[in-house]
């Protein structure tokens, strides 16, 4: 079981509950944070969540992921799913288990929403099931055997 989790919120993740809420519901990140840290809790696992609006304090997070002792990483990459080289370069290099999860089902949105640069690394993907999405990637991850 993976005890020490990492959970990172790429750009814009922060407006969750006023952004476009009919596409990512109206939950804070706030209380989708609350959520997983107290599912984690039941479970005596350690969970940090993260969330930056820049591509390269992200890369910085998952750099030092391994150092700081995470056994896994939940990753909503936001828009940087679709552009970002360095951060799929960042989860690589680390080689830590991760699930790629997005409120939205990007594959019934924009052309250029159905392109991820995380997906083919990832252990999962967990699309279109809005905040639902992220604890399920949290019950996976807390069964996910320890590498
Ligand atoms: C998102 C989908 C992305 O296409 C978008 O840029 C986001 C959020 C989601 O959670 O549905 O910012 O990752």
């Amino acid at each position: 079981m993976a005890h020490t989790l990492l959970v990172l919120h790429g750009p814009n993740l922060n407006l969750l509950g006023q952004r476009e809420p009919d596409i990512y519901g109206r939950q804070t990140l706030a209380d989708i944070d609350a959520e997983l840290a107290a599912m984690a809790a039941l479970h005596d696992a350690q969970l940090v969540s993260f969330q930056s609006n820049h591509e390269g304090v992200l890369v910085d997070r998952v750099q030092s992921a391994l150092a700081d002792g995470f056994e896994f990483i939940i990753i909503n990459p936001a828009a940087l799913t679709h552009t970002s080289v360095a951060l799929r370069d960042a989860l690589a290099a680390i080689a830590l288990p991760f699930i790629e999860v997005h409120l939205s089902n990007v594959h019934r949105r924009e052309a250029f929403r159905r392109h991820s640069y995380f997906s083919d690394l990832a252990v999962g993907v967990v699309c279109g099931l809005g905040s639902a999405g992220y604890r399920a990637a949290l019950e996976f991850a807390l069964h996910y055997p320890r590498q």
